[in-house]
């Protein structure tokens, strides 16, 4: 097989700072061993998350010295809203900051105390923004996610089954809407099918139930349905993602993951009553309807991203340089999770480290010795974000997976830095005996993961 190339390179570079083992101890000692709370700086390869890291292209930068930077009406705003709306299809679209925002927004603007809403799963900001305005939020992941081992091509799919029988004990007037996340980040950066959405959207249309998506990571599961989908093989990933925004009746993204932002968010709807009241939620939270606390600049790089988000070049690059990255660590023995998705790697804490048991955070305490190891940065998505305790503060109830993520930032990284990392975490696993396993010092009652502290066990 020939050389894999990024298509695309470099004009502009930043350094990276090296640093020893002995620097690492004492950065992660004073950071209470969460690598979130680490400065940049320390960290060699951060892969901490892929939202709001892409670089930009010449395209994004030449839109955004031209942008214009009126209060209300700008030019910027109208170029967004059109590539927006000849993608997604809605008769509304509001700009927002970024995608917490948007969640944020919806959440006071429809829901009322006392809804349910159904997802595949909810990623942790919508949850809790959900949750705030007093609805009961519940996933329905088909039972395959919840299996690292499954090679189920479409792990993000809503359990169909349940979600029907859900609506009819919850009592269809009480379900505000049902919510699809693209791809599924909680359970693995999995996709979600055509033909999931589809029977997704029948079932909702038949008991009338809005049908939303969280479409942060849109292209990345348009062109993953192309790769695996019968129906789209022959679909451009732009008519396979225009396929899937259709069978919706709104979408919320953040657009700092596939959008190809720094900053950045969106809802696109049909319905013209939530639009106003959302609107109205707009002008007190975020900023004015043609901007939503974005810069012009902002909205003209998204503009470009839109386009560019669906280039299968860059897509096929993406997809083929991450899948690369998991058959190197499972080549070299890591507990990697199938198949892989796009923007991420997940690693099997508890498979990783068989010696800590849960309360001892086995993907967390992973992330720090990875990175105390080669300072190469990770997230948990397990134990410390997922975990529950009980009302009383006693029993945990722990999350089906306890998982590492290696999210790779967007036109970022080269395949070296890439293969760096699994080096590392091979490395690492060939002595895994010696991860310490890490107990909570402070953990706030929710998004632990971002201001939890820690200290060896
Ligand atoms: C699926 C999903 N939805 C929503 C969000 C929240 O977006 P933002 O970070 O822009 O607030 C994220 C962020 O990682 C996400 O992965």
């Amino acid at each position: 097989m020939k050389t894999m190339i990024e298509p695309y390179r470099s004009r502009v570079v930043e350094p990276i700072h090296m640093t020893t083992r002995e620097q690492r101890e004492e950065f992660i000692r004073d950071a209470h061993y969460n690598p979130f709370l680490l400065k940049a700086e320390q960290v060699i390869i951060d892969f901490v998350t892929d939202s709001g890291t892409s670089a930009l292209s010449t395209r994004q930068w030449s839109g955004m010295l031209g942008a214009d930077e009126s209060f209300t009406g700008s030019r910027s705003f109208y170029r967004f809203r059109e590539a927006a709306q000849s993608l997604l299809g809605h008769r509304h679209i509001i700009p927002c900051h970024q995608g917490r925002a948007a969640e944020h927004l919806i959440a006071h603007a429809v829901i009322k105390p006392g809804d349910v809403i159904f997802s595949n799963t909810h990623f942790a900001t919508t949850r809790e923004n959900f949750e705030e305005a007093g609805a009961v939020a519940r996933d329905l992941p088909i039972p395959e996610a919840l299996d690292p081992a499954s090679p189920h091509p479409f792990k993000g799919n809503i359990d169909l089954n349940r979600l029907e029988g859900s609506i009819r004990e919850a009592g269809p007037e009480h379900v505000r809407f049902v919510v699809i996340t693209v791809t599924d980040n909680s359970h693995g950066g999995q996709p979600v099918s055509l033909a999931n959405l589809r029977a997704a959207q029948e079932i909702c249309r038949r008991h009338g139930i809005p049908l939303l998506l969280d479409a942060a990571r849109f292209a990345e599961n348009a062109y993953l349905i192309k790769l695996r989908e019968e129906e789209a093989r022959r679909m451009t990933a732009r008519e396979v993602a225009q396929a899937m925004f259709h069978l919706t009746d709104g979408v919320f993204m953040s657009l700092k993951k596939d959008g190809l932002g720094n900053t950045g968010g969106l809802i696109s709807i049909n319905s013209d009553e939530w639009a106003e009241k959302i609107r109205i939620r707009l002008l007190v939270s975020e900023g004015v309807t043609t901007a939503g606390g974005l810069a012009g600049r902002d909205l003209e790089s998204l503009a470009v991203a839109f386009d560019e988000a669906l280039d299968e070049n860059y897509l096929a690059y993406r997809i083929a340089s991450t899948c690369a990255l998991g058959e190197q660590l499972a080549a070299g023995g890591v507990p990697v999770l199938r198949p892989f998705g796009a923007h991420a790697i997940y690693v099997d804490g508890r498979a990783f480290c068989p010696h800590l048991p849960d309360e001892q955070l086995p993907a967390w305490s992973l992330s720090v010795a990875l990175y105390v190891h080669g300072g190469v940065r990770s997230w948990e998505t397990g134990n410390v974000m997922m975990g529950r305790r009980d009302k009383a503060g006693g029993r945990w109830t722990w999350p089906a997976l306890d998982l590492l993520r290696l999210a790779i930032p967007r036109r970022v990284y080269s395949s070296n830095h890439l293969s760096y990392a699994a080096e590392t975490l091979i490395d690492l696993f060939e002595r895994r005996h010696e991860v310490r396993g890490l107990r909570f010092i402070y953990r706030p009652p929710v998004l632990a993961q971002f201001v939890a502290t820690f200290e060896p066990v």
